[in-house]
């Protein structure tokens, strides 16, 4: 008998953050016992797999990568009893849970850096971390964080060495060489699984190990690691998802997914093409990523994120033509910080300038794309950002429930809140929040909700096979996805006009075609099947006779 598939193939994840998400105790700051309340409206959507940024104790310098305990919970978001309760809830419902996993740094507050900078040197303890006497050790490595650092190594006084940290100073890097520094961390990845969570987001894969001479990025040692990490979560005999953060090229990110290593990787290069697709108003530079993304493994492996948490990373300089870069940069309020490290610190909705018509077209390519779409919390309303807060902020703002006082997110007084809720002009929550989404027939959210019951549907855009469709016109793209039993044909236009062009479909000649969302049947399948696509216009189509039915206009 064929094996099952893992639960994840063809998820949908929803990323949030619980303290931006929904407020239980009228603090200002979001909790569990929020997050579960509105575990209903999640079911509603229909997203199976919550991704929850870390809830761990930290001095939050950087929202929350910087731990100081991997097996609790931070105080203002409840204690291990409110994240059980939690779990119970979101499994119940249906709903699986992964939670971030920070394995290349602490926090300088941990305990274990504290007893490191303390230790002699040599000894196990010190040697959780990476010092040196001498800051031009591992001088390939870049500095990631460059609008907040200048240099991996920190000068710390009561060690009287310099430490290496390859994101912010205050997060020293653990020093895997050390066999006790693995099983430590192999440990907490027991603790979770014991409570019963689902798999985990494996936060900056490649920095675990470091040599001389390279990059410090993706070695031989980190892969190795990473296999036993796969092991160890094996050994708890059920499927656990794995997903790895590596911000790399294709031909980088998909060494992580050899067999024996992790299950998925984020396709930030596709992200990029996304973006420079619609600005550019063409495909082809998206079409061979998708190609390229194929070739390297099969494509259900990676998830597809349009935004997350972090910056929109748009390449090294080489990935997406400048002038197309300051096409998407055009429109977002300039002076405001809003390039940094690496990307722009925008929202989705202000990325695409508000048009909701770019917002259902980029959605509508990640849920039909191979792969595990990834719906960051808000973009499901075209929500707004606060591109004036520090750092990443401006994305990471409160979750817009309802027209009424902080959006519907907290009681508190609004100076306590852990982030303005968004009150720009088109943006302001009295307008775009879900209550009213709910409502309104034509809303972005709604259109979410329906297409996910239609990727739910249908199997094929879970499972199936990807294969691009010859398509003449520069600003559109056409490709099928197929198993055995269907085939889904989708065809996009990402420029601000209309498109008109044939696809070739003698494969399926004179077999129905049906459009998916509201079930209306299309001239039959032919050698050249018209398509007419509005601008950044998507259309999903079910070709042939299927068992299970595309919902229709009632559901
Ligand atoms: C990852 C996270 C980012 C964090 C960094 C350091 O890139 O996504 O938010 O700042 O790791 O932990
Ligand atoms: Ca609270």
């Amino acid at each position: 008998m064929a094996k099952t598939m893992p639960w994840w193939t063809g998820a949908v994840v929803y990323q949030l953050i619980v303290r931006s998400y929904a407020d239980g105790n009228g603090d200002g700051i979001g909790d569990f016992k929020g997050l579960t309340s509105r575990l209903p409206y999640l079911r509603w959507l229909g997203v199976k797999t919550l991704w929850l940024t870390p809830i761990y104790p930290s001095p939050l310098r950087d929202g929350g990568y910087d731990i100081t305990d991997f097996t609790g919970i931070h105080p203002d978001l409840g204690d291990l009893a409110a994240f059980h309760r939690f779990l119970t809830a979101a499994h119940e419902q249906g709903m699986r849970v992964i939670l971030d996993l920070v394995l290349n740094h602490t926090s300088d507050l941990h305990p274990w850096f504290q007893r490191a900078r303390w230790a002699a040197k040599g000894s196990p303890e010190h040697d959780f971390y990476v010092w040196s006497d001498d800051p031009t050790r591992y001088s390939d490595a870049p500095v990631l964080f460059r609008h907040f650092e200048s240099s991996n190594w920190e000068w710390d006084p009561v060690a009287e060495q310099y430490y290496l940290h390859r994101f912010l100073r205050h997060q020293p890097d653990l020093n895997y060489a050390n066999p006790a520094v693995q099983e430590s961390m192999l440990e907490v990845v027991d603790f979770w699984l014991e409570r019963g969570v689902d798999g985990f987001r494996l936060d900056a894969v490649p920095f675990l190990f470091e040599a001389e001479g390279t990059r410090c990025e993706g070695l031989p040692e980190t892969h190795a690691f990473l296999k036993r990490l796969r092991q160890r979560v094996e050994s708890h005999q059920r499927d656990v998802l794995l997903l790895g953060e590596a911000i790399q090229p294709v031909q980088e990110a998909a060494p992580y997914l050899a067999d024996d290593e992790l299950h998925g990787a984020f396709n930030f290069v596709l992200t990029a093409h996304l973006f420079a697709a619609v600005a550019g108003g063409c495909t082809r530079q998206l079409e061979a990523c998708l190609v390229q993304s194929e070739q390297a493994v099969s494509g259900v492996r990676w998830a597809l994120p349009l935004r997350n948490h972090d910056e929109l990373w748009l390449g090294d300089g080489h990935l997406i033509p400048q002038e197309v870069i300051q096409t998407i940069r055009v429109g977002l309020p300039q002076g405001q910080g809003h390039w940094l490290n690496w990307g722009i610190n925008r929202r989705l909705a202000p990325l695409l300038n508000g048009d909701p018509r770019t917002n259902r077209l980029l959605h509508g390519l990640i849920y039909s794309l191979p792969g595990m779409p990834c719906l960051y919390y808000g973009d499901e309303l075209g929500m707004g950002d606060w591109p004036g807060l520090r750092d990443r902020d401006p994305n990471r703002t409160p979750m817009a429930w309802t027209p009424d006082r902080n959006g519907g997110f907290s009681s508190a007084p609004d100076p306590l809140l852990v982030l303005p809720p968004i009150t720009a002009p088109g943006y302001d929550y009295r307008v775009v929040n879900v209550e009213v989404q709910k409502q309104l027939q034509g809303s972005l959210l709604n259109w979410h909700r329906r297409m996910l019951t239609c990727r739910r549907l249908l199997p094929a855009l879970h499972q199936g096979g990807f294969e691009l469709l010859e398509c003449s016109h520069p600003g559109a793209l056409a490709y099928v996805r197929s198993t055995d039993a269907m085939t889904v044909l989708v065809a996009a236009n990402v420029t601000g006009a209309g498109a008109s062009f044939s696809l070739d479909l003698t494969r399926w000649q004179e077999q129905r075609t049906r459009e998916v969302m509201w079930g209306c049947d299309f001239p039959p399948a032919s050698p050249e099947w018209f398509v007419n696509l509005p601008p950044y216009g998507i259309n999903w189509w079910l070709i042939g006779e299927v068992e299970s039915e595309p919902p229709g206009p009632g559901a």
